[in-house]
């Protein structure tokens, strides 16, 4: 099989994990939920669940070079094969793909609208950013852009097509936000950005931000969707997985605290609300950039653009563990694995954008959720938790534990072996099963 380099597995992992997650969301969010105690909340959820389960990932990858679903047969204990329902999981990436896709189109379109003119005040920018969502002509032409380019990339393979394409745009992206930073840094309201971030008030955490680290953590570490397991399968052999594991969930952290941070300076320098929702990055910001003339144009256009990136490395790694079950599973080439899962994914993300629209909106929405909102619920709060729950319950029971204490003390102490199997067995699934009943119960 095509292996990364180190190197190369480092980057993919971390471009997969950076994404808009760490850069859209984990701004907003924290923003909804007050600032410094959500970060902490956030934080522990990455250290102490999220981490685990990426360690179990790269782990069971690593040691069986496969795709999920052989993945789970291999390991388990007698080979049992009914373990290759585990692979359902691949579901959650291609599901999320299919929304991802188009939510990365508007951004395209946000990048070349930046070039032009930015919106001077927040009504015409609302406004601007609710047209989009329900122009379908100018989304299908975006999203058709960005899902031509993640077929394309993943054509080409692991080393070819995804490794290089990290190689380039994770130093770019990685440039330009240290740009952004450079300048909010330079900014007043940085100190106050600080403060709001690293300063607790605990009064706005309750048990929905909880629930809400708990699952920013899986999503933003691309947790439990395979991904991790099939770019662990093409991890060298001799690879210290849990070393590359804390690399990774490092960088990922830093990424969400720089965005954080340089998102905050922003809204402060300009006075604007810090708890604006899904519309911060699309309605806030631009208004903000609009006011500071040529230089704001230039922090908007490189702004996207770092948002792009950042999306297209993720989205290229919500595809492969479906790609490596097909050609794995039924020997198919790459090509018409691509073929076929792209297909499937361009298709759903046509039906997610015009779920938005007047005209189709009624005929796709089912109990009160339009398909797009229905593939977020599905992926996020369903497969995503279902499939935490399944690995961590099958590391703990079905998996011989010599085996997996061997492979640790290979590369760590038998102490963080220790550490890292309680947690699997048998705090990790508790704290997920606790977010898996709190959002089903919010249908
Ligand atoms: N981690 C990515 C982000 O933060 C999203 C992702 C989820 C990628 C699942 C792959 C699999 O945007």
């Amino acid at each position: 099989m095509n292996k990364f380099t180190r190197i190369g597995f480092i980057l993919a992992a971390a471009g997969s994990a950076v994404g808009l997650g760490n850069i859209w969301k984990f701004p907003y969010v924290t923003g909804e939920f007050g600032g410094g105690a959500f970060v902490i909340v956030y934080l522990l959820a990455i250290v102490f669940i999220g981490l685990g389960v990426f360690i179990a990932e790269s782990l069971m990858g690593q040691h069986t070079e496969s795709d999920v679903s052989s993945a789970f047969v291999k390991m388990s204990k007698s080979n049992n094969p009914n373990w290759k329902y585990a692979g359902f999981m691949i579901l959650a990436g291609m599901l999320i793909l299919s929304f991802y896709s188009v939510v990365l189109g508007w951004i395209l379109n946000y990048v070349v609208a930046s070039f032009s003119s930015l919106p001077t005040q927040s009504s015409v920018a609302g406004a601007t950013f609710g047209a989009l969502t329900k122009d379908v002509g100018t989304q299908i032409f975006y999203h058709t852009l960005i899902a031509g380019t993640v077929i394309f990339i993943v054509l080409k393979g692991i080393k070819e097509g995804i490794e290089k394409v990290n190689l380039i745009l994770m130093p770019l992206l990685a440039v330009i936000l240290f740009g952004l930073l450079l300048y909010a840094i330079s900014l007043d309201s940085f100190s106050t950005a600080i403060s709001f971030m690293f300063v607790a008030d605990w009064s706005k955490i309750d048990e929905h931000a909880l629930l809400a680290a708990l699952g920013q953590a899986f999503f933003t570490l691309s947790l439990a969707t395979g991904t991790m397991l099939t770019y662990s399968a093409s991890l060298p052999k001799d690879a210290n997985f849990v070393k590359t594991s804390f690399t990774v969930a490092f960088i990922d952290t830093m990424v969400a605290i720089i965005s954080g941070l340089i998102i905050f300076t922003f809204l402060f320098e300009a006075g604007a609300p810090s708890a604006a929702g899904p519309g911060l990055v699309f309605i806030s910001l631009p208004v903000i950039f609009s006011g500071w003339g040529l230089l704001g144009q230039i922090i908007a256009v490189s702004f996207f653009i770092a948002l792009v990136f950042a999306g297209i490395t993720s989205a290229v790694s919500m595809i492969e563990p479906a790609l490596l079950f097909f050609t794995e599973r039924f020997k198919m080439t790459r090509q018409k694995a691509t073929i076929l899962c792209g297909s499937i994914f361009y298709s759903f993300g046509i039906i997610a954008l015009l779920s938005m629209s007047d005209a189709w909106g009624e005929s796709l929405t089912f109990f009160g959720k339009n398909a797009f909102d229905w593939m977020d619920f599905i992926s996020s709060s369903i497969l995503m938790p279902l499939g935490a729950i399944v690995t961590c319950i099958f590391i703990g029971f079905f998996v011989d534990k010599n085996m997996l204490e061997e492979k640790f003390v290979k590369h760590t102490s038998l102490l963080v072996f220790k550490i890292w199997y309680t947690l699997v067995k048998y705090i990790i699934p508790f704290a997920v099963m606790l977010l898996f009943i709190n959002k089903l119960g919010l249908i």
